[in-house]
C-alpha cells in the first residue's frame, strides 16, 4: 500500500498581501535600493504544488555581486559602524517585530515557494526566525574580551595593561539553501547584524521570495543602506562570485557537501574564513527498551517532517533485532496515514518535493536502491503530476554497504536496519561521511548517556527529534560541516579577536 495524494481542495484563494508581493517583486536589493541585475537576467520561482511560476525576480550575476560587496563595504565604513551595540539591538529587534506582524503572509509565501505546510512555516519556521533574531539581538551588548596579566620572559621586569577586544570580521557573504529559506536567512543575518558585520545573503534560486520580503522589512525597520544586501541568483553565478570575491571577508554557506568544497576551493584566493552546515545522514536509533509508540512516531516524524528534506533528517533508522519487525511496520503505517496535498490547506501533512530536479534526484536514488536490493515497505515512487510529490519511502532488507545507507537523498525516504547490541550499533551508526545528528530512543537513562557519547554528531537528540531552540548549537562533525549555529558559537563566527598590549 501506499500514501495517495488528495486533489480535492485545489482552488485556492491567496491573502491579498501575498498577491501584492508577487506582483512588485523582482529586483535585487543592493545599498539600499531595489535594482535590477545589471545583465537583466532573471530567474523564474515555481511553486512546487503545481509547476507553474509564481514570480520572476533578477537573478544576480558577478558585477551585482560586485555592487553588493561595495556596499557593504562601504556599509561596513558607516554609520552602522557608528552605532551603539544597544542600537544595533534595537534594529534587529525590530525586525523580529516586523517578522511577526506580518508573519501570515511570510507563511503563505514560504509555502507557496517552498511546498511545505503552510501551518508548518507558521508555526515552526517563523517563529525560530523571529527567535534567532531576538536572541542574537540580545547579544549585541554582551560581546566581551578579556584583560589578562603577561608574563614575557625575556623582559621580567617590564610591566603590561593586555586585553582582547572583540570585531566584526567585515563584510560576510551568506549562501542559504531552499529548505528553510526565511530561517535560514534569520540564522544567518541575525548573528552577522549582531556582531557588527555587514551582508550580501544569497537565497537559492527555488525559493527567493521571503528573503526578498525579509529585505522589504530590512529597509522599513531603518538599517542604514548596504548593511544587508539580498542577491538572488543561481549557484554557479551569484554563488560562485560571492565565494571567491576578495572583497568578502567571510563567507557562510548552508548546502550540499559537494557546494561546501567548492566555496572552499573559490575561498582560497583571500583566505576568507568559512563556515559550512552541510549534509547528513543521520541516525536514529530505537533501543529495546524505548517507548515503541513514541520512538515509531518520532522515527517518522524525523524523517517525514519538511519532506525529509532537512539536513538533520533521521533518514537511517537502526532498531534493536527484538522490535525492528515492529517499528518497519509502524512507520509504513505512520507514512500511510500522512495527507499530501496543497501545502496552503490546513490538513495537508506532506507537500510536494521543492523542484522537479529534487524529484528526480530523489526517484533516482530509491530506484537504484530497490535494484541493489532494497524493499519499499511502502511507497516507492513518485505520485503523478502537477507538481513535484513523491509517496513517503520506507525501505526494508537494506545492505549497510549499500548507497541508500550512505547518500544523502533529501527526500521522504528511511531505511530500516537492525542491530544486536551497542557495540555494533555504535559501528553501524558512525559508519558515514556524514556526523550532523542522530537520535536516541530509550527509557534507560545510562544507555541514553552512552549512546550520546558513542555517536560522532554535532547533535545527538534522545526521546525527542529535531528539536532546534535559537540557544543550542547546531553544526556537523566530519563532513557534515565546520563550526556551530545558534548559541553564542553562531557569534564567534562572525568575530575577530584582536589582543591589545600597553607596556605600563
Ligand atoms: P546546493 O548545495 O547546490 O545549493 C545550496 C545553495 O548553494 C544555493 O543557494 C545554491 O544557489 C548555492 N550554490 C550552488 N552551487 C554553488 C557554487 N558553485 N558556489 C556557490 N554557491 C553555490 O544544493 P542543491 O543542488 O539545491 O541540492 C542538492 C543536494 O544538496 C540535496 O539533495 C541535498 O542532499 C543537499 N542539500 C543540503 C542542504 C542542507 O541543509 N544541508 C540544503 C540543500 C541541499
Ligand atoms: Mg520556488
Amino acid at each position: 500500500m501506499s500514501s495517495t495524494l488528495d486533489r480535492s481542495t485545489t482552488t485556492r484563494t491567496l491573502r491579498r498581501d501575498v498577491s501584492a508581493f508577487l506582483g512588485r517583486v523582482g529586483p535585487l536589493l543592493i545599498g539600499g535600493e531595489w535594482v535590477g541585475s545589471v545583465s537583466g537576467a532573471t530567474l523564474d520561482t515555481v511553486d512546487p504544488s503545481t509547476g507553474e511560476t509564481l514570480a520572476t525576480v533578477a537573478a544576480a550575476e558577478a558585477a551585482d555581486i560586485d555592487s553588493a560587496v561595495a556596499a557593504a563595504r562601504r556599509a561596513l565604513g558607516g554609520p552602522w559602524s557608528r552605532l551603539l551595540p544597544a542600537q544595533r539591538s534595537t534594529l534587529i529587534w525590530r525586525l523580529a517585530d516586523l517578522l511577526e506582524a506580518n508573519i501570515e503572509e511570510f507563511a503563505e509565501l514560504e509555502s507557496l515557494d517552498q511546498g511545505k505546510p503552510r501551518i508548518a512555516a507558521l508555526t515552526g519556521d517563523l517563529p525560530l526566525a523571529i527567535g534567532q533574531l531576538r536572541y542574537m539581538a540580545g547579544w549585541t551588548d554582551k560581546i566581551t574580551g578579556d584583560s589578562l596579566d603577561l608574563s614575557v620572559p625575556y623582559d621580567p621586569t617590564a610591566r603590561f595593561h593586555a586585553y582582547t577586544k572583540k570585531e566584526p570580521v567585515g563584510v560576510v557573504g551568506q549562501i542559504i539553501p531552499w529548505n528553510f529559506p526565511i530561517n535560514m536567512a534569520a540564522w544567518k543575518i541575525a548573528p552577522a547584524l549582531a556582531a557588527g558585520c555587514t551582508v550580501v545573503l544569497k537565497p537559492a534560486e527555488q525559493t527567493p521570495l521571503t528573503a526578498l520580503r525579509l529585505g522589504e522589512l530590512i529597509c522599513e525597520v531603518g538599517f542604514p543602506d548596504g548593511v544587508v544586501n539580498i542577491v538572488p541568483g543561481y549557484g554557479e553565478t551569484a554563488g560562485a562570485a560571492i565565494a571567491r570575491h576578495p572583497g568578502v571577508d567571510k563567507v557562510a554557506f548552508t548546502g550540499s557537501t559537494e557546494v561546501g568544497r567548492e566555496i572552499l576551493a573559490a575561498a582560497q584566493g583571500n583566505l576568507k574564513k568559512v563556515s559550512l552546515e552541510l549534509g547528513g545522514k543521520s541516525p536514529n536509533v530505537i533501543l529495546a527498551d524505548a517507548d515503541l509508540d513514541a520512538a515509531i512516531a518520532g522515527a517518522a516524524t524525523g524523517i517525514f517532517f519538511n519532506k525529509g528534506e532537512v539536513c538533520s533528517a533521521g533518514s537511517r533508522v537502526y532498531a534493536h533485532d527484538s522490535v525492528v519487525a515492529e517499528v518497519a511496520k509502524g512507520m509504513a503505517e505512520a507514512a500511510e496515514t500522512l495527507r499530501i496535498g496543497d501545502p496552503l490547506q490546513d490538513t495537508t501533512d506532506l507537500g510536494p518535493l521543492v523542484s522537479t530536479e529534487q524529484l528526480h534526484r530523489v526517484s533516482t536514488m530509491v530506484d537504484e536502491g530497490v535494484r541493489a536490493g532494497a524493499e519499499a515497505l511502502t511507497g516507492g515512487g513518485p505520485i503523478d503530476g502537477p507538481g513535484f510529490y513523491y509517496s513517503p519511502t520506507v525501505l526494508g532488507d537494506v545492505a549497510q554497504n549499500s548507497d541508500i545507507v550512505h547518500n544523502e537523498i533529501f527526500g521522504p525516504v528511511v531505511t530500516v536496519q537492525s542491530f544486536g547490541d551497542t557495540a555494533e550499533l555504535a559501528e553501524l551508526a558512525n559508519d558515514s561521511t556524514y556526523g550532523l545528528a542522530a537520535g536516541v530512543w530509550t527509557r534507560d537513562v545510562s544507555a541514553a548517556h552512552e549512546v550520546a557519547a558513542r555517536m560522532k554528531a554535532g547533535t545527538v537528540w534522545v526521546n525527542c527529534y529535531n528539536v532546534f531552540s535559537s540557544g543550542l548549537p547546531f553544526g556537523g562533525y566530519k563532513q557534515s560541516g565546520w563550526g556551530r549555529e545558534q548559541g553564542a558559537a553562531a557569534l564567534e563566527l562572525y568575530l575577530e579577536t584582536k589582543s591589545v598590549c600597553i607596556q605600563l
